[in-house]
Formats: C-alpha cells, structure tokens, sequence
C-alpha cells in the first residue's frame, strides 16, 4: 500500500492505473477507523482494481469547533488497518494541502441537507459536499463506498452527485454493530464502557418500535422512541424524525412514501457524545 500526501502524487498514481483499464474505487474517512470502515474498505478491495482511501479530518464540515477537537486521530493505526485490508493507496492530505484558500463553494439539495442533521448542525453538510466534491475531483472514482449508518449524508451526496453530473456510482454500505446492536463510530471511542452499555438501548429501542409501528401511527411511534429511550438513564434524544426514505422529507401515514425510514439522534453521557443511528420501516 502506498500512502499518499499531495494531490498531485494521486493524481499521477491514478492516471496511469486508469492508462491501463483499471477500476478504481474509492472509501472517503476522517480516520479512527474501525470494524465498519473496514468492511467498506474490503468491499472496494473485491469490487475495483485500485482501491483508495483518504483519511481526512475535514475541518469545514465540524460546526462545533470542540467536536473537531476531540475527534480521535490515529493515522498509524489506521493505515495499518488498510493494508491489512488490501487497499492499493491511503490519501492523507494536509488541511493546507485540501484547502489551500477558504472553500467557498455553497452546495444547497433541500430538504435532504436542511433536516434532521442539516437543522442541528448549520453548514455540516455544505462542508460534507465540499470536501467529498473534491475528493471526487482528485480520485475520478468508478465507484464510491459510504456507510449507511449516517443514512442522511448518502442521501445529500446522491443528490450532489445528481446535480453535478459526476460519472460515479455511490455505494452504500450497511451499518456494521457491535454484539450489543451499538452502531459502530468512531464516536464510540469517547464513551465509557457503562456509556456504551447504555447506548445499546438506542438500537434496540429502534427494532422493538417495528413491531409497533406495525399497529400503530407514525406519530405513535415516533413517540414510543423517543419516550423509550428518554427513560433511559444518561440517554436524550434530540430528534428521531420518519421520514421518506429518499427526499428525507417527514411522512405522517405509514402509506406516504414506499421507503420510509425512522433516523435518530441522541445524546449518551456526560461528555455529552452525539450518536447517530436509523432503522428502515419499510
Ligand atoms: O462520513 C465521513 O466520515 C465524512 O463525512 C466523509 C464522507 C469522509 C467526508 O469527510
């Protein structure tokens, strides 16, 4: 595995693989990768000739400045994991390298990025669509591969691919868990392990509502979650919206849209940590 700092050297890299007919893949990170990452990252090993993995902790996506600063970075680590994992090339660019002038490029694809995540975190994904846009730029991947677990930014990212004409097929994985249900994160990594333990109600909170949302409305059930979860000690939500699986824009009958998709926010322990998770109702 080849670990690349400039864009140029990519570029280089990249150009003559695709001189010889190779597909190239592509997994985007922001590093502290873990079992989730890997199982993208394997799937672009079987299904491209090239495999690329950037690492890059993008700093414009972060609204909350102490989030960005308690993000857990473990670049020797991760590129351990990847070659592991058979990847051909791991992109770690610098900030100055990825934005050597502010970025001011504004993406808008309502409602997917003005909802939920779009509402609680101003600019999140303005700064998503500007750093995965250049990392498309760079890479000019045939495929791209993104965890399901942040259900919402496949979503934005769909429809930026959409409107920006890029020749590239998104792929999304499913969320990877941990024994308990927990949604694998890098996240996790700040909990204790009794704020672990208590997380694991979110998910499981989430399958006991299928149940229920089959004898009952989509309000009920919206309301048996967040009810549920509020209960749990070192537990609060802070949205949990059903919405069109697609436009990500609310449903309130069950028969409103033919994907529909309950998404989640909570707040688990002091610290507070932000954890994110979803779950498919049809
Ligand atoms: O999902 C993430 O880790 C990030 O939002 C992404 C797609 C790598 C862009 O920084």
């Amino acid at each position: 595995m080849k670990i690349v700092n400039t864009i140029k050297e990519l570029k280089v890299l990249l150009a003559n693989e695709r001189a010889e007919g190779h597909s190239i893949g592509l997994v985007p990170t922001m590093g502290a990768l873990h079992a989730g990452h890997a199982s993208l990252v394997r799937r672009c090993v079987a299904e491209n000739d090239v495999a690329v993995v950037s690492i890059f902790l993008n700093p414009t996506q972060f609204n909350d400045k102490s989030d960005l600063e308690r993000y857990p970075r473990t670049l020797e680590a991760d590129c351990a994991l990847l070659q592991a994992e058979g990847a051909t090339i791991a992109f770690a660019p610098s900030v100055a390298e990825v934005y050597p002038e502010p970025d001011t490029r504004h993406f808008s694809y309502p409602p997917t990025d003005t909802v939920m995540e779009g509402a609680y975190r101003p600019g999140h994904f303005n700064g998503v669509c500007q750093i995965v846009s250049k990392l498309f730029g760079y890479v000019e991947p045939d495929r791209a591969y993104f965890g399901e677990k942040d259900y919402q930014q496949i979503a934005v990212i769909r429809r930026m691919v959409e409107a920006l004409s890029f020749n590239i097929e998104i792929v999304p994985c499913r969320v990877v868990r941990e024994e308990s249900g927990l949604a694998m994160s890098s996240r996790n990594s700040l909990l204790t392990d009794d704020e672990r333990e208590t997380a694991a109600a979110i998910y499981q909170t989430l399958q006991r509502s299928l149940a229920f949302a089959s004898s009952h409305s989509v309000a009920e059930t919206q309301e048996y979650v967040v009810r549920a979860i509020n209960a749990v000690d070192g537990l609060e939500v802070q949205y949990y919206n059903i919405v069109d699986g697609i436009t990500l824009a609310d449903v309130s009958d069950w028969n409103d849209a033919d994907d529909i998709v309950g998404c989640i926010t909570v707040f688990c322990g002091h610290t507070p940590i932000r954890l994110i998770d979803h779950i498919r109702y049809k």
